[in-house]
């Protein structure tokens, strides 16, 4: 069942104990429709079909999908053995939406450590079980609220430090705010605390081809905070560098490397080319629960490909030549060299040849 109405929330779902609702980003920015997530098949579409999206918000979605679908009775009647092997099913399904994005992965194999866990001790039942894992899924909501704020005073403080100008302006990619978290975003997480603090001039915004959602969700986050911004299209950004006075260029995440490559949102590495050229810092703002440390380097991830038509078509109308092959990698991997402003994480800001060492046991 959805609940619509004109666009008018910034939430990207909407969770009570055995209820989760998210907001479908595909009818953004025309409409807010709050659809009901009924359990983990639910869960896995919505994340599949981009309804929801944004890296935090994919594992934060597809877990309460988990809990929802254990608190309206899952798996009842058996056994903690085999409760334990379908909530471990369950994950490996959902770690499958999306590939690029590590955080259904990392939140997937935290989870189910502890569901093996929790099972193990001798008095768990399946019910103690059930009620300890979703607890567990409930607690990574707060989790990354708290984690989007952090980032937010750090890498406003650092960019503030190192700006020559007393007020910033900042571009910006694809959307890392409200929409794509828990709330209150990273990379626009920043932008929110520039703003707060006031000390922000301008934001350019990209419109994020092929998917737009720098120009529907991204946009539709600025004008709704009334955060003096611009909308550009991707292929503006080296002018918009030349001409417009630009203090920094801050982006999202998908999954930080060991040594520092990120991959995010297509057309991230070419800003950070054209940053360079320009000398503006380059900034990549993520929690760490979107940094991976098992990967060496940028080149081992795998780079999720979406359906033609997500290039070919906009609204349903094909605006491309017929006939014309397509190629649609989601996202492209920045290497550390060209992230010059640093990564801004809840711990603090580093140099990406810092990061490894800074994470380590956190
Ligand atoms: O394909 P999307 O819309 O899920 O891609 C989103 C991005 O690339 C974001 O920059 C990234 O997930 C960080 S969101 C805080």
């Amino acid at each position: 069942m959805a609940e619509c109405a004109p666009a008018g929330s910034l939430e990207s779902l909407r969770y009570r104990r055995g209820s989760l609702r998210v907001l479908n980003q595909l009818l953004l920015p025309q409409r807010s429709c709050y659809e009901e997530i009924g359990g983990v098949r639910q869960g896995w579409e919505a994340i599949r079909a981009m309804k929801v999206r944004g890296a935090p918000a994919i594992a934060i979605v597809g877990c309460l999908s988990l809990a929802v679908e254990l608190h309206c009775g899952a798996g009842t009647g058996q056994g903690k053995a085999d409760l334990e092997a379908s909530i471990q099913d369950s994950l490996r399904y959902l770690v499958t939406a999306r590939p690029t994005a590590v955080n259904m992965a990392r939140a997937a194999q935290e989870l189910g450590a502890f569901a093996s866990q929790e099972a193990q001790r001798g008095e768990a039942t399946a019910e103690s079980l059930r009620e300890s894992v979703i607890q567990r899924a409930e607690a990574m909501l707060e989790k990354d609220l708290r984690d989007n704020r952090s980032i937010g005073e750090h890498g406003a403080r650092h960019l503030l430090r190192t700006a020559p100008q007393d007020r910033v302006t900042v571009l910006t990619h694809c959307n890392t705010g409200a929409l794509a978290t828990a709330g209150y975003g990273t990379a626009l997480g920043v932008i929110r605390s520039l703003h707060a603090l006031g000390r922000l001039e301008h934001v350019y915004c990209t419109e994020t081809r092929p998917y737009n959602q720098g120009a529907r969700l991204t946009a539709y986050e600025l004008v709704y905070e009334h955060i003096p911004a611009t909308l550009i299209a991707d292929s503006m950004v080296s002018v918009a560098m030349k001409e417009k006075g630009l203090s920094a260029v801050i982006v999202g995440a998908d999954r930080v490397v060991a040594n520092g490559d990120t991959a995010n949102k297509v057309g991230t590495y070419q800003l950070a080319i054209a940053a360079k050229h320009h000398g503006i810092p380059f900034y990549v703002a993520a929690p760490s629960t979107s940094c991976d440390l098992s990967l060496a380097e940028g080149s081992d991830i795998v780079i999720e490909e979406r359906p033609s038509q997500e290039l070919t078509d906009v609204n349903g109308v094909r605006i491309a030549a017929p006939g014309i092959g397509v190629w649609n990698p989601a996202f492209d991997v920045t290497p550390h060299e060209l992230i010059t402003g640093g990564i801004v994480t809840e711990f603090g800001v580093f140099r990406p040849g810092e990061l490894r060492e800074a994470l380590a046991g956190k």
